[in-house]
């Protein structure tokens, strides 16, 4: 059961001297790693220099770059014997990152979970189902080991498998679900394709949605269709996973833990803090974690603070809905692709030119990404191209972990901006 509920009520002083507190104990925690042992001896800093809550300020920031350069375990801050699981992110062509957890963090990102399902009213009697994938994906055993903490019933179905998927959610009875918003949408119309109506034939009553850029008019159509009140859950592998911030039942803004992150919004390109209640990055300092304490991480996020207090009662401050990246990162079908890795793929092929196109759409509730990629000469060896065509689109899945449709087309036929080539085009609709 859901063990520590004094932490979601603390008033804005309580949470700032546990912050101060929580602080000075992560730095201690971070000067065991050589990484930031450099860092602060670069600054003339130590661990003492942390008196108030903003000499935050004056600590290094840490970058993805940072945690590539660490691969795998140089960012640990305790012993490795002491570590029970680590999430990587995809990819093998370029260095992935690792995150790593001892079982106390585990036990805290599970209560953190917890906190947000019951703050949006789920209980034990619930059943709870999950569509995300498992494995590295933080949003399948985050959810999982947040649900069970909180007593509910779980169902790990994980991605895919629609059919099944809605078979589970109607037989079990299932009552709360966990989707990407835009998979909510596949669930919808594969229901009607089986002539069920989600208000008549299952008992879903609430939804978790996150892990992609959703607008407000999405939320209120997937309340629609299926008949539930949808929860936006915002999280990140490198902070844990889910469980970092999310709506409450006022939905207007999603309360980050303070007692787990310190927030900032900084300004993408100078690093300085932005004025109150402007959109800027969203940097976060994990206060609550033992194994890989990171301080001052740069989210590559962009939201702002919501000004004023929230009306549930909560002191948690609230971001709003995230506007975007500072980086070029796609989020397709809850998964995280970075141009660089596609194109790392594409060069490899002698057979292939330099210019490519990626085209992220969402016809019919299904999201596809299409990579049209210029050939270095003309050849009407059909055979052969359609053989290189599965080769690359094999050799892309491996890498970006979602299926695209590849294209080879003629040289010099890809739209160029000013003799640049144009890498990304997002024609996905109602996206912010
Ligand atoms: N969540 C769950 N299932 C999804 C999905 C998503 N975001 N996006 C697609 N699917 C379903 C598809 O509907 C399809 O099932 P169906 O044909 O029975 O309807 C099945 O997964 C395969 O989808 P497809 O688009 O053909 O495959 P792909 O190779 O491009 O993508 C996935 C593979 C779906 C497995 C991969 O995108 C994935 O694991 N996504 C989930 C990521 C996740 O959980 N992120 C959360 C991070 S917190
Ligand atoms: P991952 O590390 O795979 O969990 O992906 C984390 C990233 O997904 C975040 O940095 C965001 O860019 C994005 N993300 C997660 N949750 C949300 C959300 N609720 N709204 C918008 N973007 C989100
Ligand atoms: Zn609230």
């Amino acid at each position: 059961m859901y063990l520590h509920p004094e932490f979601e009520k603390l008033s804005r002083s309580e949470i700032e001297a546990l912050q101060l507190e929580r602080l000075k104990k992560t730095v201690r925690q971070c000067l065991r790693t050589e990484f930031y042992r450099e860092r602060f001896a670069e600054r003339r800093m130590t661990a003492d220099d942390i008196r108030s809550l903003s000499d935050l300020r004056r600590l290094p920031f840490t970058t993805k770059q940072d945690l590539r350069d660490s691969y795998p375990f140089k960012m640990s801050a305790v012993p490795l014997s002491e570590v029970v699981r680590l999430h990587s992110s995809s990819g093998t062509t370029g260095t992935p990152t690792v995150i790593l957890h001892t079982q106390k963090d585990l036990d805290e990102w599970a209560n953190a979970v917890a906190r947000c399902l019951y703050m949006v009213g789920l209980r034990p009697g619930d059943i709870f189902q999950n569509s995300s994938g498992y494995g590295m994906f933080t949003g399948g055993l985050g959810f999982q080991y947040g649900a069970e903490r909180l007593g509910m019933l779980t169902v790990p179905a994980a991605a895919g498998n629609t059919k099944r998927q809605i078979k589970f959610i109607t037989d079990f009875g299932t009552t709360a679900l966990h989707a990407i918003p835009s998979y909510a949408g596949r669930l919808f119309e594969v229901m009607e394709e089986m002539g069920l109506d989600p208000r008549r034939d299952t008992k879903l009553h609430t939804l978790i949605i996150g892990a992609e850029p959703h607008s407000e008019e999405q939320r209120r159509r997937i309340e629609q269709m299926l008949g539930v009140k949808a929860y936006n859950s915002f999280g990140m592998s490198e902070m844990c996973g889910p469980g970092v911030a999310f709506e409450c039942t006022e939905q207007n803004g999603l309360h980050i833990w303070e007692d787990y992150y310190i927030v900032e919004i900084v300004d993408p390109v100078t690093l300085e803090p932005v004025p109150e209640g402007e959109v800027g990055e969203l940097v976060l300092t994990t206060i609550n974690r033992e194994a890989m304490p990171l301080l001052r991480y740069r989210t590559r996020d962009l939201t702002r603070i919501l000004p004023g207090a929230c009306p549930c009662g909560r002191q948690h401050l609230r971001l709003d809905r995230m506007k975007g990246r500072s980086d070029d990162m796609i989020i397709l079908k809850g998964v995280n692709i970075f141009p660089i890795q596609i194109e790392t793929v594409l060069m490899q092929f002698a057979e292939l030119g330099n210019d490519y196109l990626i085209t992220l759409t969402n016809e019919e509730a299904n999201d596809l990404m299409t990579v049209e990629v210029e050939l270095k000469e003309f050849s009407d060896d059909y055979p052969r191209l359609q053989a290189l065509t599965r080769e690359i689109t094999r050799q892309l899945k491996d890498e970006i972990l979602i299926t695209p449709v590849v294209r080879l087309v003629a040289k010099g036929s890809l739209p160029k901006q000013e003799g640049k080539a144009v890498r990304v085009k997002d024609l996905r609709k109602t996206l912010i």
